[in-house]
């Protein structure tokens, strides 16, 4: 597997679709059990072996940094009495991987979050993670798009089936088979319209990234709601570079809405075996009303 050393993970947002719970805390503190949405992210890219994590943050989200903190008076409290477990997990929280912050001071989209990662990242290959979009099987995505970026050379974008008319909320692209579940990428459009899609794999939250991006994002003028995306960057670093994708298996949960995370929670809840066999039957019951 190709070693890659940085990752980076934007988490700048505003997350007006969660309004009013993140007016004064960030979408990515938001719990999904008893972790923090970011939290999934961090530990894919600490599974993933990379040496450093680079957080794209804004005013506000200083609750994130906090949290990958280290907290003595907690981890002494929770010794003192007795729950050496949960103390041992509050460290580990700690230690997981060493992250940086970078700061978007304005919100110019995606491809912009990006961006401000450009002098940290400097000239290599990196992971990008939307924290919103949790993969159940992320290492095992990930480790097989590290293999296709070692193997084929360029950027490698993960990418699922959506049905026809889901299209329009996502980045398509236009694809080649060269292998079982990998493509080559001969274009790719950003929320197409109904019948001009050129397939229904759609782009999801992780990618593997050539440095090639950066320049790519620096001349991509604003596209829809004005803001600088990162499909029109991506359209433009592909026909500079070889581009491929990974069609992945395995669930994946767009925490990102208000619906989509509920779902999300339900799902890994029923999957979590201290709250899931009753949630099961809580549902269940309700079900039944
Ligand atoms: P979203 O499109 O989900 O935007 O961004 P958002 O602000 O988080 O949420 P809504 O749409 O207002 O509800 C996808 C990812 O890109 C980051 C977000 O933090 C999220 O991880 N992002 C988006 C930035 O870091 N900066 C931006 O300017 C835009």
């Amino acid at each position: 597997m190709a070693r890659v050393r940085k990752a980076v993970i934007t988490a700048a947002g505003w997350g007006t679709r969660f309004l009013p719970a993140t007016k004064s805390q960030p979408k990515e503190m938001l719990p999904l059990l008893n972790r923090p949405l970011i939290q999934y992210s961090v530990e894919e890219a600490a599974a993933c072996g990379v040496d450093l994590v680079v957080i794209v943050t804004s005013l506000g989200k200083k609750p994130m940094e906090d949290y990958f903190d280290r907290s003595f008076e907690l981890e002494q409290m929770l010794e003192r009495q007795g729950k050496s477990q949960q103390a041992e997990e509050i460290r580990r929280l700690s230690g997981l991987a060493d992250i940086c912050y970078v700061r978007q001071k304005e919100q110019l989209g995606l491809g912009h979050a990006v961006l401000t990662a450009k002098n940290v990242v400097g000239d290599e290959p990196f992971i990008l993670f939307l924290p919103d979009d949790i993969f159940e099987q992320g290492k095992l995505v990930l480790k097989q798009m590290l293999d296709i970026h070692e193997h084929r050379k360029g950027s490698v974008i993960s990418v699922r089936e959506v049905a026809e008319a889901e299209v329009g909320r996502y980045g398509i692209i236009k694809p080649r088979k060269v292998a079982d579940r990998v493509y080559e990428v001969l274009d790719l459009i950003e929320k197409p319209k109904i019948g001009e899609a050129p397939s229904r794999l759609a782009i999801m939250g992780r990618y593997v990234l050539t440095p090639g991006v950066f320049s790519a994002i620096e001349n991509t003028p604003p596209g829809r709601n004005g803001e600088i995306q990162i499909t029109d960057a991506l359209k433009r670093l592909n026909q500079k570079q070889p581009m491929h994708a990974y069609e992945f298996e395995g669930e994946l949960y767009d925490a990102g809405t208000l619906l989509g995370w509920l779902k999300t929670t339900v799902a890994l809840g029923l999957k979590d075996p201290s709250v899931g066999p009753e949630l099961k039957s809580f549902l269940r019951d309700r079900l039944r009303d």
